[in-house]
């Protein structure tokens, strides 16, 4: 019989996001009262978007699928994307400081960070801010490059805590040497958006330990601070050590459509010297045959002026949820942050199990939320609430928190 691998039987637990929707239904199941409109299930958890895409970016993808039936608009394999979304993509977001050969146009964050991996192999060392995005860990676990899990963390995973006391900025001197750093600002979970000064120590501290950042910047459309940057490639030395990984699936509720992009700088080279702008477009060139050219035409609307505008205006949108959870968790005492350039508030709940806590809000209030514990060892005793839902479940899961 055939053998399974055995990075996957390290893997400790089910992913995060399908094991809470697996309480929601056990939960459902056992109360009918959430059957009655003022018990019904309001969810918090996953950071799926919910509102409908605006009607200039709609009006790309429809047009997008036009295309496709006149011979003159037909396109089949896009490889690493359209040329002028790439382009487009640069001016948008890199005041033109890259080339179109430099960004690759993806079907979302979420996978160019599994397929990355592929560039580093099973022998690196990987370090994550503590709490992190679970695909970060799970996807080293599963490409070899974490051991079995130990205690409360995978062996091989240095995980440098983020917590109220260092500001949610982790301790730099801990990042190992020649390994890859994962760094996600504005982050999920914690709501953190780190300033210039500490992406600049960050920058410095992968030169000076021959680490490469990934940096995730899916939430950059929800800044609202114009002193913090949204992308690593502002602060000097980044091309050097630095990749970033970018979505459209929260900026223009694209969660569905599917598109991201990921840039990887010329600049960048392997300790032997090689490119590792070439090894990306040669790997994902092999093993992803580009994304849709739907979505594509999509994105393209999504950056023009008026593109930029409705991409805004649905951020905004989610901001206002994120200021009403915020300040009614506030109103009850509880300490949060994020919220403010960012769609995720990070409340804590000292001395408290996350997983109890996550139950206490499901039972009183009848809101799914997403336990701190499961993003990282130093999210126990921690829950993240996040801002995607329509106005009026918000309004209602607010009011519902004031049971807490
Ligand atoms: C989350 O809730 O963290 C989201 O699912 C993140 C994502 O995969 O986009």
């Amino acid at each position: 019989m055939i053998s399974r691998n055995p990075c996957i039987a390290n893997i400790k637990a089910g992913y995060l996001f399908p094991e809470i929707a697996r309480r929601r239904r056990e939960f459902t199941a056992s109360h009918p009262e959430t059957s009655r409109p003022e018990c019904r299930i309001i969810s918090l958890g996953v950071g799926n978007t919910t509102e409908p895409i605006l009607p200039h970016i709609d009006a790309g993808l429809v047009d997008g699928a036009r295309q496709l039936a006149t011979p003159e608009g037909y396109s089949g394999y896009q490889d690493e994307g359209l040329p002028a979304l790439r382009e487009k993509i640069s001016e948008v977001f890199y005041r033109k400081g890259f080339g179109p050969d430099e960004i690759f146009i993806s079907d979302g964050a979420k996978c160019d960070i599994g397929r990355l991996q592929l560039l580093f192999g099973s022998k690196i060392p990987v370090a994550v801010q503590d709490p992190s995005y679970p695909v970060y860990v799970d996807g080293s676990v599963l490409i070899g490059a974490a051991g079995a899990w130990e205690g409360t963390g995978y062996r091989g995973i240095s995980y440098l805590p983020c917590n109220a006391e260092n500001g949610y900025f982790p301790d730099l001197s801990a990042l190992p040497r020649d390994g890859i750093c994962y760094f996600c600002s504005p982050n999920n979970p914690t709501g953190a958006t780190a300033d210039r000064e500490q992406l600049d120590a960050l920058v410095k501290a992968a030169g000076e330990k021959g680490a490469l950042i990934i940096f995730d910047a899916a939430y950059m459309g929800y800044i609202r601070d114009p002193a913090l940057p949204k992308s690593i490639f502002e602060i000097a030395g980044a091309r050097e050590c630095a990749i970033e990984v970018n979505s459209f699936s929260k900026p223009a509720g694209f969660t569905g459509v599917r598109l991201g992009w990921t840039v990887v700088p010329k600049e960048l080279k392997y300790s032997g010297g090689e490119s590792v702008n070439a090894d990306w477009a040669r790997v994902s060139g092999t093993i992803f045959n580009g994304a849709s050219n739907i979505a594509q035409a999509g994105a393209l609307a999504a950056l023009d002026g008026e593109g930029v505008r409705e991409m805004r205006e649905l951020c905004d949108f989610y901001l206002g949820n994120a200021a009403l959870i915020r300040g009614a968790l506030e109103k009850r005492g509880i300490p949060c942050v994020g919220g403010d350039n960012s769609p995720y508030i990070w409340a804590r709940f000292p001395g408290r199990d996350s997983w109890d806590v996550f139950n206490q809000i499901l039972e009183k209030c009848y809101v799914v939320t997403t336990p701190g514990s499961g993003f990282g060892p130093a999210g126990e005793s921690f829950i993240r609430f996040s801002s995607f839902g329509h106005r009026a479940d918000v309004e209602e899961a607010c009011e519902r928190l004031s049971r807490l």
